[in-house]
């Protein structure tokens, strides 16, 4: 299907400048998206890959609000840092622009004014929530106010995050500004529609029928919206940043953010074509000519709208090809919670450049061998830690190093002429040129995971034909044999740097120059004659090298310090309890002990039994579910707060007579009180 195209036209969903990006972010849409790229390229198919950051919506200006800054300065930071980080991971872009250029602003617009005077949008006035203090409306997430389930006050105006609901913002008991909790008022206001449901029976044949290829999770997802019915949908909103309105009476309003965003593609491809027109040629070709294939890759949040919005406006729009392929992955989540920009629960992709420096193969190997292709998936470092040391270090880095030392050993770095090829050594050619097939039907197919285990194969037949031929025995026998096996790990390990170029970009280009090979193309992969005999090679060096221990646990502790940092700033304490008379407190002895000896109490994981100076000159028992939290010996010498006269219980055959005061952290940790100062056993507390 794919050879009927002249070109390829590769976009990946423009992320929202509103925060750095993290390795969700490159798991589910740019590591495929610059994989499927890298392949095509190397095949030396006409291809653009096109990015850039989506600098309008809502998500943007509360971040600005919140940091006190401008808009444009929000989005100037995270676009630089967001491209910046990209760059780093070798996500190849022919363009990384941003909704905010000029060419973008006057091709949304003319886009939206086309179908305005075509007569293509609906005119609709609606009833908004409007805030009468900062004179604006508020978009769904904007809202807040009483849940009507659940009662929660704190509920968004599209869902309460108590008890689950999905809302609407007329729900909401009271609404407020969920910034500045200002109530709210409902006001009329005018907005264009674009008809949706006036394309369902050309949407329901275009996707149901001529694209059942389309991924399961893809098609499963447009075939339920679909089922549902499809209802006229507004594209533009009252906010002040974004693309205005291009037509008269719309001051004040501008261009839903999913309608400018992919017209970004669009743009930005014109941006690089009239940047470079002997390179790239006309913008047009690349979106307007039928024999041009355009796949877009983008997460699971985004299908609707390149399956079904985007494509109904281009259909409106007339001029355009539609997509022929939406690869879109689920989600990855980390060490089992769901990644947050919000929470800061992330692996932000500029920290990881710094923490672990020079490892962006191995990120991206591992999110690859991981990618959430068909259900959501979990990052962990410690699968991260094995995937690196097991098989990157262990099956390819190994390979490779012995391929190269051998030859420095035995032929001083020199590639030795190829003698006679026995069947075993024909056997394995040919596995692996198997290899490049499976991997081409692999990539084709967007099915990344398999594709790079299929390149992790060849490391491994690599690995057993040294193993396999043993050179070390056989070169007191037969030296002659091994210029032939050390020949074969040569032209292997050549096709190694070939096959992982689209995975692995910078170890291919240093595995490349460890070999000094300028050219490649993926024609190559699988012959046998890549490296010449009598080829001079450098002095190897590793290619890969293990992750330690620490680094690891370091990754861990960090996660774990955000989750608690959360938990605290999340923390509400309990409500006071029912007001008491003096006299009731009166009745409560509470007395300072010394801890005299503290121990475990035999079959219990719960309980420490102290032995106190409670001041009566007799022994005080106390049995304290603590022992989670306390070594006992930690305790011994201590003050620690008690109630004196509680009535004596038995506990695990045990008296205790009275109880230990802690105090119960936000996560349900204890921890014992006692006094600042030195005070007597037996003093009283009041
Ligand atoms: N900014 C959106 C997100 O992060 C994606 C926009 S993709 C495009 O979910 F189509 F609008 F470009
Ligand atoms: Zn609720």
């Amino acid at each position: 299907m794919e050879k009927n195209f002249k070109r390829i036209t590769v976009t990946s969903a423009l992320p929202y400048a509103n925060g750095p990006v993290h390795i969700g972010h490159l798991a589910g849409v740019y590591v495929p998206a610059d994989i499927y790229v890298r392949y095509l390229r190397l095949k030396g198919r006409d291809v653009i890959f096109i990015g850039g950051s989506d600098e309008h919506g809502v998500p943007v200006t509360i971040r600005a609000r919140k940091e006190g800054v401008t808009v444009q300065e929000v989005v100037d930071r995270y676009h630089y840092l967001i491209k910046d980080s990209f760059e780093k991971f070798g996500i190849s872009f022919d363009i990384y622009s941003r909704t905010t250029s000029k060419t973008h602003h006057k091709l949304a617009s003319d886009f939206f004014r086309k179908l305005y005077d075509e007569g293509k949008f609906v005119e609709q006035v609606t009833e908004q929530f409007y805030d009468e203090e900062t004179n604006r409306f508020l978009t769904d997430r904007n809202i807040r106010g009483e849940c009507p389930r659940c009662h929660n006050h704190e509920a968004y105006g599209d869902q309460c995050e108590k008890c689950g609901a999905t809302l609407s913002p007329e729900e909401l008991i009271n609404p407020f500004n969920a910034e500045t909790g200002h109530p709210l008022v409902k006001r009329a206001t005018k907005h264009w529609y674009l008809p949706l449901d006036q394309y369902q029976p050309w949407l329901d044949k275009w996707i149901l029928e001529e694209h059942k290829e389309w991924r399961p999770n893809v098609y499963g997802q447009c075939k339920s919206w679909l089922d549902g019915g499809l209802r006229p949908r507004a594209v533009t909103r009252d906010l002040d940043w974004g693309i205005p309105v291009p037509i008269e009476g719309a001051e004040g309003k501008v261009l839903y953010v999913w309608f400018d965003a992919p017209i970004g593609y669009i743009s930005n491809t014109k941006e690089l074509c009239e940047g470079n027109p002997e390179k790239y040629g006309n913008w047009e070709t690349w979106w307007k000519d039928p024999e041009t294939r355009l796949v877009h890759f983008i997460g699971k949040d985004n299908i609707v709208f390149h399956c079904i919005v985007f494509p109904s406006m281009l259909k409106a729009h007339g001029d355009y090809i539609l997509p022929d392929n939406v690869p879109s992955n689920e989600f990855l989540n980390l060490e089992g919670n769901k990644i947050s920009t919000s929470k800061n629960y992330a692996v932000w992709l500029n920290e990881y450049l710094v923490e672990l420096p020079n490892r962006q193969d191995e990120l991206r190997y591992v999110l690859t061998a991981n990618a959430p292709e068909t259900k959501d998936n979990d990052f962990t470092w410690a699968d991260y830690q094995a995937r690196c040391n097991n098989e990157l270090v262990a099956v390819y880095g190994n390979f490779i190093n012995r391929a190269l030392q051998l030859t420095q050993k035995y032929y001083e770095g020199i590639v030795p002429p190829c003698g006679e090829v026995n069947d075993y050594d024909r056997e394995t050619l040919s596995e692996f040129k198997n290899v490049k097939e499976n991997l081409e039907s692999l990539l084709e197919n967007f099915k990344f995971r398999e594709a790079q285990k299929e390149a992790m194969n060849l490391a491994r037949i690599g690995n057993k034909y040294i193993a396999d031929c043993e050179p070390w025995k056989v070169i007191k026998t037969d030296p002659e044999r091994v210029k032939t096996i050390i020949y074969n790990s040569l032209q292997l390990t050549a096709n190694l740097a070939i096959a992982f170029e689209p995975f692995l970009p910078f170890s291919s280009e240093r595995l490349r120059k460890m070999i000094d090979m300028e050219s490649f193309s993926w024609e190559q992969l699988g012959s046998t004659d890549l490296l010449p005999a009598g080829k001079q090679l450098p002095k190897p060096e590793l290619l890969f090298t293990k992750i330690e221990d620490n680094v690891i646990a370091a990754q861990v502790k960090k996660l774990e310090d955000t989750i608690k940092a959360n938990e605290a700033a999340e923390y509400k304490a309990a409500p006071i309890k029912d007001i008491i008379p003096f006299e009731d407190f009166e009745k409560m002895d509470i007395r300072v002990g010394l801890v005299k000896d503290c121990e475990k109490v035999k079959k219990s994981k719960k309980l420490l039994k102290f032995t106190l100076d409670d001041g009566s000159g007799e022994d005080r028992t106390i049995l304290s579910g603590i022992a989670q939290w306390y070594e006992p010996e930690r305790l011994i010498g201590k003050r620690v707060l008690f109630i004196a006269n509680l009535a004596p219980r038995k506990m695990m055959g045990e008296e205790s007579c009275g109880m230990i005061l802690s105090a119960v952290n936000y996560n349900g940790d204890l921890s014992v009180t006692t006094t600042l100062d030195d005070v007597k056993g037996g003093s009283q507390v009041g």
